[in-house]
């Protein structure tokens, strides 16, 4: 399975701050935002990810992430030149989908929750037609809002309705197969000039293909869109790393952990960062790593 990080846009609601820098470079507590969204591809065990972003941010997520060789998996980059919607991440990247199947995910989508490496592979493995998450809130109507019938299957998809059937939002991570290139290519724009990805994933529930995986209690989808929120945000990571004394989306200990890179390697990427609490976590990682091989 291929992966996608869509991390364009132009974050008008963060505005003055994301004038000059992308959304999805600010920081969440120690750590950039993309971080979280790219463990999540690699904790689904993807290591061949397309990060979609505009021509002037996509530099800045070179600089940070390189061709990923240092994490042992490899980044592209490619150019989204307006922001045409969340399914123009398929048609920009449908050489890197090839005849693959994808996973999608937003560049701004935090998550983190027990079992959840679990649940990704699972789920990645073999899908047919469209995988989405489902996770309840109090504000359904800011998002795709799926409604299930009793058995828990989807009977409908709409973005940011009125009055929405059910609390439970979609979240920003999709897994498709290989026919979401040619849905993508193939939908109209929407009344606001996007492709939008719920009309792609209505295309998958009229083929009777939509699965609805829900995140119940306990897991976190954390919301970054206003200031209060990334503040938010980054008091839970705070929160819990401090607690635990473990890294939230850690992208090195999990390259690490899914054997993407050795030991001496992560040690390294943490001795480059040895004046920061970030270098000395990667060090004591990668010699509790080697005591315990
Ligand atoms: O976060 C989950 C929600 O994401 C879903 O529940 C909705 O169904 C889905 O439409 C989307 O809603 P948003 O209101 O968050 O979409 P927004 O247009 O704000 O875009 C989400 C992110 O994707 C944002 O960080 C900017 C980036 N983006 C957006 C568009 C439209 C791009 O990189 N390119 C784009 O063309």
């Amino acid at each position: 399975m291929k992966g996608i990080i869509l991390s364009g846009g132009a974050g008008t609601r963060l505005h003055p701050v994301t004038l000059p820098v992308s959304k999805q470079l600010l920081p969440v507590y120690d750590k950039p935002m993309i971080y979280y969204p790219l463990s999540v591809l690699m904790l689904a065990g993807i290591t061949d990810i397309l990060l979609i972003s505009t021509p002037r941010d996509l530099p800045h997520f070179e600089r940070l992430l390189g061709d990923g060789s240092a994490l042992g998996i490899s980044i592209d980059y490619a150019v989204q030149e307006t922001p045409r919607g969340l399914a123009d991440a398929f048609v920009v990247g449908a050489d890197h989908v090839g005849d693959d199947s994808v996973a999608l995910i937003l560049g701004d989508n935090i998550f983190h929750g027990p079992r959840f490496s679990e649940l990704l592979r699972t789920n990645a493995s073999d899908v047919d037609g469209c995988v989405l998450f489902g996770y309840p809130v109090t504000d359904p109507h800011r998002y795709g809002v799926g409604e299930t019938d009793r058995a828990g299957n989807l009977v409908s998809i709409e973005e940011k309705p009125a009055r929405p059937r059910s609390n439970k939002a979609i979240t920003g991570l999709y897994l498709y197969d290989n026919d979401v290139v040619d849905i993508a290519k193939n939908i109209s724009p929407s009344a606001r000039g996007e492709l939008e990805i719920t009309d792609v994933n209505r295309v998958y529930l009229e083929r009777g293909k939509a699965k609805l995986v829900e995140l119940g209690r306990g897991f976190a989808w954390l919301d970054t869109g206003t200031h209060d929120s990334l503040l938010q945000a980054g008091q839970y990571v705070q929160t819990l790393e401090h607690r635990q004394g473990v890294r939230i989306a850690c992208i090195e200990e999990i390259a690490l952990r899914m054997g993407y890179i050795d030991a001496p390697a992560c040690h390294a990427l943490g001795a480059a960062l040895a004046k920061t609490g970030y270098g000395q976590y990667l060090m004591a990682v990668a010699a509790e790593h080697d005591r315990a091989a």
